[in-house]
């Protein structure tokens, strides 16, 4: 197979997929690169859309074997910021011109409903801004009232697209059920995120492809492509880290399978690379998340371990991401950054 046969294809098959994430040469990365880099061009423009997180809670009552919140964890200390912490942090995103608040937290069924639906509610009144829920499975009815409030968007990654390793990761949980979440709260009204990770222990070439024909399926607003980092206090505490060039490729050939969809150059890619972010957002990524978690939570989010700008004052964060966006030929985005599906529908 050649290359660029494959890249001039309107639609890839998962064996073109597998195929592009096993090419090794310099110049078929290049060229591989150089087309997502075009689709998301053509797609996207130069703007990059800043999504300003508030990790207000790590709260957890899942075990994600991989994920360092998870319940099992006792030597993470635990918090939960208030209302007007909450509300302050938004209020400060605003004013650092970002128009998009992520509001995330562990996954914690007794998180309260109403003072969630409160806090946006308050934040649409008094801020211009669109809302991000990245909340973890919740209830339908949940979702709904939620919707009913303002909330413009939910995130919820697959993580896999292998059921079984999806149920060994969560620990007897069904892919089915996640994806079921996905599509209703795609079906009342939500821009959807989803994604997965890429070097999760057992995960092979194929899930991949897997994940990215999933995320096509889904018909998703934004596609998360993250690197496996292992988080010590976690099963996987010793298992190898994922490999960047393959995180690059897959966020790549992400961008030409998707095509108009956002994708974010993630923190976890900054983690595992110093240039990670930059170096994502040259391959097809349009959206970074700069996290606004103030102190002294934001240390407390630990995922996995060194998290990008974990120690860092989030009042640097909007001038250090401008420079850098600049610096790349590139400009932030001024607006609240929507789904590139609704944006480019014909009226
Ligand atoms: N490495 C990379 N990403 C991880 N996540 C959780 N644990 C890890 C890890 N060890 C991701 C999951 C989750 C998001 C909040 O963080 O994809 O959805
Ligand atoms: Fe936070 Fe650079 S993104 S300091």
């Amino acid at each position: 197979m050649v290359v660029s046969d494959i890249l001039n294809k309107e639609n890839l098959s998962k064996q073109d997929i597998v195929y592009l994430l096993t090419i090794m040469e310099e110049f078929e990365i290049k060229l591989l690169f150089a087309k997502a880099d075009e689709v998301r061009k053509k797609y996207c423009g130069d703007d990059i859309h800043l999504r300003g997180i508030i990790e207000f809670s790590n709260h957890c009552d899942q075990h994600c074997l991989y994920c360092g919140l998870r319940l099992h964890n006792k030597n993470l200390p635990r918090y939960r910021m208030n209302k007007d912490e909450i509300l302050n942090t938004a209020r400060f995103i605003f004013k650092a011109q970002i128009q998009t608040i992520v509001l995330q937290y562990g996954e914690y069924s007794f998180y309260d409903f109403y003072e969630i639906e409160s806090i946006i509610n308050e934040i649409k009144n008094e801020l211009d801004v669109a809302i991000t829920l990245s909340l973890g499975e919740r209830n339908f009815e949940e979702y709904e009232r939620w919707k009913a409030a303002g909330a413009d968007r939910f995130l919820l990654k697959h993580e896999t697209a292998n059921s079984k390793l999806y149920s060994i990761y969560h620990q007897g949980d069904e892919l089915e059920n996640r994806l079921n979440h996905l599509r209703y709260l795609k079906s009342i009204g939500y821009q959807t995120g989803s994604g997965n990770i890429v070097g999760l222990p057992d995960q092979t070439l194929e899930d991949i492809a897997d994940d990215l024909l999933l995320l096509k399926e889904l018909d998703v607003d934004m596609a998360s492509i993250s690197p496996f980092i292992p988080s010590p206090e976690t099963p996987y505490g010793s298992e190898a880290k994922a490999n960047i060039d393959l995180t690059l490729i897959a966020t790549a050939v992400a961008r030409i399978v998707l095509k108009d969809v956002h994708i974010p150059a993630t923190t976890a890619l900054g983690t595992l690379d110093e240039l990670g972010r930059e170096k994502g957002l040259k391959v097809g990524a349009n959206v970074i998340m700069p996290n606004y978690t103030p102190n002294p939570y934001r240390q407390n989010y630990q995922i996995y371990p060194d998290k990008k700008c974990i120690s860092d004052d989030p009042l640097a964060c909007g001038a250090c991401l401008t420079l850098m966006i600049k610096s790349m030929g590139r400009k932030v985005g001024r607006s609240k950054g929507h789904s590139l599906k609704i944006i480019n529908k014909p009226i």
